[in-house]
């Protein structure tokens, strides 16, 4: 950049203006980055500090700026290209770097040179256009504001006399969130047209902070949800739900809250890398969620939306309107296989990713002339939110009665009973989107709504069609045999998709089969039943209650209500499969399931003392555990997870081990739950995941390089050990600073030789046992080494408290990142910080 003069005499009184040094100049203090009332800033104005670089085409002019984490923000002037008009935005801007614009006031309106921003004397900000038009204000007037100020944050704040807050940007979110921003309920992100266009789009995407988590729609009559944030359901009682929800961007997790009592642990965490440089996040006009971060440019470090399952195919764009993703960037056309007629053209040939259009548009006046066309195996990328338990001609029916559905996309019920008219789960869109074929495990079929023009012009001969091979659905294969060169175009798919299904047959047979012991279907009727119509609740996660029931033999039971949107689904049915055929009297056993709706029942055993977190937080101090009720928990769970890592048929690693997912029955007997989370992976292989998951504070450090194997459980139950062994939180913010992680004090004790300090104060019975539960630290910290490779398996740890072997002596203290042993806890002093470890705090970057 080219290095412009500082400050200028003419608004130094007014507004400190800070400039961009080079290295040759000592660098100027960012203090007060704040400006007084009736003052004005121009575009036209020479003397603003300029932020340019001949690489890139964007051009900042700084009205004020906060240094930041390695540059700074600055707000101002911003416009790209021949910057013939201009945004007032906020930018992250430094000197190498391209400026990045995180928020804007007047991206639909851009102000052509000569425009002019009043901080007026009644204290309100105002945007003018060269031609004197108001453009953007903040509405402010007579609110005693006394001032502008850029926070640290990159905040844009009017605040009164008092210093309290008047009006902030943070109110007013664009397409992006910065690194602290929260998203409320009710506050959306838009993206805006496209990267060159600011403006924002129109009924295409927004990301909406609901009462029921995050959620990103497509479309508008009504909208489509293709993300939701996932379940993460509770098993406790304490979650209070009336507080107003969000998401906040933190280092390391964009972290959803439902509870109002703060400081709180996340409901649930997207899990992002930590920031070694600047972050923000933008809602994408693709509809993609991307975090980038300065490298050696800006770089996208995450994509939060995309799920592993359907990849790329799993946005509403991927092919355009009408169009089927193949996974593999291929999109192709619906068609009619029999009889062979051509209702849908490309958009345009060469770019089949732009979608499809209707030949002949779909009219209302003549629905007598609307026939289906009948896609098997293909699906949508949403949950079928319309009807539920519908039989697929019920599915068809209802659309061809409503003129706005375009499309009756019909799944049959996952391990449905068979019975002659088999349910399914139907959606009725009014616009449709892209479909997918990618997802062989789902058997669903679209029928796509289209009008037959009058006449036989529009049937196209089979030669003509196949003149237009390009790569499409697997369903033409068989009618387009001749066409040899799709075929060869065709057949790694082919093969792909015939291997998945294999797979995809070997877990069907694992549930479905008649297997004794599997999880049962239970009738909505039936489930009503037994809770006495959903009446005593247990508690409340995000997306949904645990409520108690009695089965008829007496049997109590724990319905947890899953409300069905996006990725709840999915968490269903991967609870079902995981779970359904595993038994072990250290796991929560899963007795059936529901599906009714949208809405999804798990049931499982009940057990009466709720979760661990209950008991070992001195929260509950009627009733403190003894040891030998602490050494029967801890064997329990490590039992429990031995038996997942190493006895199932496949592996299965649990990925949240925390204290609210470990379960206590009456006689303090402790079974894991929850494998909501669990994938399931071949033994002897580690996986690399593309979105990480868990929960912050018990997440092992090697999330960060995404090499997960099952010392990830490891790491997790260490964290629960030494909580329970400590009777705290591994985090607390009511402790003094030096304390409140637990990690940095058993690294202390470890260093100083004091273990024995860390026993739980208020257990008299665990001091009367210290040696042993000095041991019981050891454990932890053979469980907790920053190194994966030397934590015990979990079989190893059953075998020590079992008194079978002994603990690895030489352990490494260093429970903190080797390389940095200086965290630096970034957000220290925020409020509602996640108690996230040190560890995950310092990651191998
Ligand atoms: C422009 O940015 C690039 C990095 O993107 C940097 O290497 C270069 O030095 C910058 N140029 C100026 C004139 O600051
Ligand atoms: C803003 O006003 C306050 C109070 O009148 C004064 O102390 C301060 O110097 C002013 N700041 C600037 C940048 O003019
Ligand atoms: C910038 O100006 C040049 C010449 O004046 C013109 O060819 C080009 O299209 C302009 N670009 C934009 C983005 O307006
Ligand atoms: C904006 O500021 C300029 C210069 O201070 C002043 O001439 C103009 O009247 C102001 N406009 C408004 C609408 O306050
Ligand atoms: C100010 O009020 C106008 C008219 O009521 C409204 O259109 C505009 O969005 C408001 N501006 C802000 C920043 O709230
Ligand atoms: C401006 O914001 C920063 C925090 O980002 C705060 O420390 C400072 O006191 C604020 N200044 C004024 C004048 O409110
Ligand atoms: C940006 O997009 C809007 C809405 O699609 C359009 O009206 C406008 O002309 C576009 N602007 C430019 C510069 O292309
Ligand atoms: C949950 O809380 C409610 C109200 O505070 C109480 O009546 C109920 O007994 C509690 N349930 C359990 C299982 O603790
Ligand atoms: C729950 O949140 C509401 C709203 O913030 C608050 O008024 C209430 O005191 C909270 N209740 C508990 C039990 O924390
Ligand atoms: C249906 O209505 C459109 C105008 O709304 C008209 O152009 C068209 O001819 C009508 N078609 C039939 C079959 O009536
Ligand atoms: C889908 O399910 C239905 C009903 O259970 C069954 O008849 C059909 O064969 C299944 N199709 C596929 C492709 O699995
Ligand atoms: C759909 O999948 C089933 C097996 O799952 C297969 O038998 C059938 O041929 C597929 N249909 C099409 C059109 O690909």
């Amino acid at each position: 950049m080219k290095a412009s003069p500082c400050i200028r005499y003419s608004f130094a009184l007014l507004l400190f203006l800070t400039c961009y040094s080079t290295t040759a100049q000592p660098p100027f203090e960012f203090d007060h980055p704040t400006a007084n009332l009736s003052t004005s800033w121009s575009n036209t104005d020479q003397s603003l500090t300029v932020y340019d670089n001949s690489s890139d085409t964007s051009r900042v002019q700084a009205i004020l700026t906060r240094r930041l984490f390695e540059g700074e923000f600055a707000c101002g002037f911003y416009c790209d290209g021949n910057c013939t008009s201009s945004l007032f935005a906020v930018v992250i801007v430094s000197e190498t770097r391209s400026p990045q614009m995180v928020w804007s006031a007047n991206r639909d309106h851009p102000v052509s040179y000569g425009a002019l921003l009043n901080l007026t004397a009644r204290g309100e900000l105002v945007l003018l256009d060269a031609d004197g038009s108001t453009v953007w204000t903040t509405n402010t007037t007579g609110k005693t504001v006394a001032g502008l100020n850029l926070t640290d944050d990159g905040n844009l704040v009017l605040f009164d006399t008092n210093r309290q807050l008047v009006w902030q940007s943070f109110d007013y979110p664009t397409d992006c969130l910065v690194p602290r921003q929260a998203l409320f309920q009710g506050q959306q992100l838009i993206p805006s047209v496209s990267s060159t266009n600011w403006t924002t789009q129109k009924d295409l995407f927004s990301l909406k902070m609901t009462d029921k988590g995050l959620v990103a729609y497509v479309g508008s009559n009504p909208p489509q949800a293709y993300y939701s944030s996932r379940s993460y359901d509770v098993y406790d009682n304490y979650t209070n739900t009336t507080g107003r929800r969000y998401v906040r961007f933190l280092n390391g997790s964009l972290s959803l809250f439902i509870h109002s009592v703060e400081p709180s642990d996340p409901d649930g965490v997207i899990t992002i890398p930590q920031a070694s440089s600047a972050q923000y996040m933008k809602l994408m006009p693709d509809g993609h969620l991307r975090v980038f971060q300065w490298k050696a440019g800006w770089s996208e470090v995450a994509d939060l939306f995309t799920d592993d399952y359907l990849g790329e195919c799993g946005y509403p764009m991927a092919c355009g309107r009408y169009g089927i993703c193949s996974g593999n960037q291929q999109c192709s056309c619906p068609v009619s296989s029999s009889p062979r007629i051509e209702y849908f053209k490309a958009q345009d040939d060469r770019q089949p990713a732009l979608g499809c259009s209707e030949i002949t548009p779909l009219t209302c006046n003549a629905t007598q002339d609307q026939v289906f066309i009948e896609l098997e195996n293909v699906t949508y990328f949403n949950i079928l939110v319309d009807m539920k338990s519908v039989d697929m001609d019920t599915c068809k029916r209802a659309c061809m009665n409503n003129c706005s559905c375009k499309a009756a996309i019909f799944r049959y019920d996952f391990a449905s009973s068979t019975t002659t008219s088999t349910p399914g789960d139907c959606f009725l869109p009014s616009e449709v989107f892209t479909m997918t074929n990618v997802d062989p495990l789902i058997n669903a079929t679209a029928f796509v709504k289209v009008q037959n023009a009058s006449g036989p012009s529009n049937i196209s001969s089979p030669s003509s069609h196949s003149s237009k091979s390009r790569p499409a659905l697997l369903g033409i294969l068989t009618s387009t045999i001749g066409s040899a060169m799709f075929l060869f175009g065709a057949i790694g798919f082919l093969v792909y998709i015939i291997r998945k299904r294999i797979r995809a047959n070997d877990m069907a047979e694992e549930y479905i089969g008649e297997v004794p012991g599997m999880p049962t279907r239970f009738s909505y009727e039936e489930l009503k039943a037994t809770t006495e119509n959903f009446n005593k609740k247990l508690g409340e996660g995000g997306f949904g209650a645990v409520y108690e029931g009695t089965l008829e033999d007496g049997s109590k039971i724990a319905v947890k209500c899953l409300e069905g949107l996006g990725q709840v689904e999915k968490s269903f049915l991967a609870e079902v499969e995981s779970t359904g055929s595993i038994h072990h009297v250290n796991l929560v056993r899963l007795r059936g399931f529901c599906a009714w709706r949208s809405q999804r029942f798990l049931v499982y055993e009940f057990m009466s003392n709720g979760s661990l977190d209950r008991w070992i937080y001195h929260g509950n101090r009627e009733h403190i555990l003894d040891w030998e009720c602490r050494k029967k928990i801890i064997l329990n769970v490590a039992k429990g997870l031995a038996y997942l890592h190493d006895d199932c048929r496949q592996k299965i690693i649990h990925l949240d081990i925390k204290p609210q997912n470990i379960l206590l029955d009456n006689d303090f007997n402790a079974k894991v739950s929850d494998f909501g989370l669990s994938k399931l992976i071949d033994r002897n292989q580690t996986q690399v995941m593309t979105t990480m998951r868990g929960t912050p504070g018990y997440l092992a450090p090697e999330w960060l390089s995404s090499i997960i194997t099952e010392k990830v459980d490891v790491y997790s139950f260490g964290v629960v050990l030494l909580e329970m062994l400590c009777g705290r939180k591994n985090f607390d913010r009511s402790l003094p600073e030096e304390s409140r992680h637990l990690l940095g004090v058993l690294q202390k004790c470890w260093e100083q030789g004091v273990l024995a300090d860390m026993i739980d104060k208020y257990s008299e019975d665990m001091h009367t046992h210290g040696p042993e539960v000095v041991e019981m630290i050891k454990v932890a910290s053979w469980c907790l080494q920053y190194d994966f490779t030397k934590r015990p398996s979990m079989s190893t740890v059953v075998k020590v408290l079992e008194d079978v072997t002994k603990v690895e002596s030489s352990l490494d203290y260093n429970f903190i990142d080797p390389r940095q042993p200086k965290t630096t806890v970034e957000h220290e002093n925020h409020k509602d910080m996640t108690p996230l470890l040190a560890s995950v705090l310092s990651g191998p970057r």
